[in-house]
């Protein structure tokens, strides 16, 4: 009988159940959140179920985020644009939301971790559906953005479709000779499979001035950051902050108020030590 759920495939590894939890201890706000991992063919019957009975809100993870865009009757803006939903919530019988904070979860930990400002020059590395999701919220601070991905058409793709926002170009991995940008940000999958032959190798490197982003998040550094700190990175991150801080977007759809997503990283990384 839960009234907000994480849809996802996988999601058992995911940390969102941990900040809800540090949500409603600090706030009041009971979310009774829970994950729920499901196949594939059975998302949509699924999600308008729990809507029907307990459902008031839920998360959206991978690979259901274009599906669940499809299924909300009226989506925000920063969902149209990405043509992806990462949260929905019930607004009468009949109707569902569906909104997109992934964007601006990931700018809030930018700012936070003082790694973006802008007009600044921007590697986004991966073309899949993490990398759209970001990409409107990059542009909007007048950053360009080179896109580089294993498969480049991929790359030219994205870069054709929000081509109307901003400056963004795909470049060849084989073009890549010197990684001049002041921030370097990783969406691709790779750290998952735990591969070391990273598709960029053998570019030069300026540590002392570029940022390493990672989307992605796990208790020890990730594969990506790793590769990074191997070139002699020093400012480098994972996404733990870009996870709190898009919970906290959800959040306040949900309940109207905002967590103080400071205190919650904070906790995290204490936890993680
Ligand atoms: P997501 O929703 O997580 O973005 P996706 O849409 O499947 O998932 O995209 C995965 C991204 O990771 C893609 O950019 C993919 O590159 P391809 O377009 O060439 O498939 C990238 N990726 C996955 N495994 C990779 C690997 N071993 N090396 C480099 N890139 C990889």
């Amino acid at each position: 009988k839960y009234n907000y759920l994480l849809f996802g495939n996988p999601v058992n590894h995911s940390k969102s159940p941990i900040i809800y939890n540090y949500f409603e201890k600090y706030t009041n706000f009971k979310c009774n959140y829970h994950t729920k991992c499901v196949e594939k063919k059975l998302f949509l019957k699924n999600v308008l179920n729990f809507f029907k009975i307990h459902g008031k809100g839920a998360n959206i993870t991978t690979p259901f985020k274009e599906e669940a865009y499809k299924l909300s009757n009226i989506v925000t803006r920063r969902a149209q644009i990405t043509r992806s939903v990462n949260v929905l919530k019930k607004i009468s019988n009949n109707k569902i939301l569906g909104d997109n904070t992934d964007g601006i979860g990931l700018l809030y930990d930018l700012r936070r971790l003082n790694f973006i400002q802008s007009r600044k020059k921007i590697l986004l590395i991966g073309a899949g559906g993490a990398a759209k999701g970001i990409i409107p919220n990059l542009l909007s601070l007048n950053c360009s953005i080179d896109i580089v991905n294993r498969t480049f058409s991929r790359a030219y793709n994205l870069a054709t479709y929000f081509k109307n926002l901003g400056n963004i170009n795909a470049i060849k991995s084989s073009d890549l000779k010197v990684l001049n940008y002041h921030l370097v940000i990783n969406a691709t999958s790779f750290g998952i499979y735990k591969k070391s032959d990273f598709f960029i190798s053998n570019i030069i490197f300026y540590p002392e001035r570029t940022m390493f982003y990672d989307l992605y998040y796990e208790n020890n550094l990730t594969e990506f950051l790793k590769w990074c700190t191997n070139q002699g990175a020093i400012y480098y991150s994972d996404g733990i902050g870009m996870l709190v801080s898009q919970a906290a977007y959800s959040f306040y759809l949900w309940s109207n108020l905002f967590p103080n997503i400071e205190l919650i990283i904070k906790i995290l990384n204490k936890n993680k030590e």
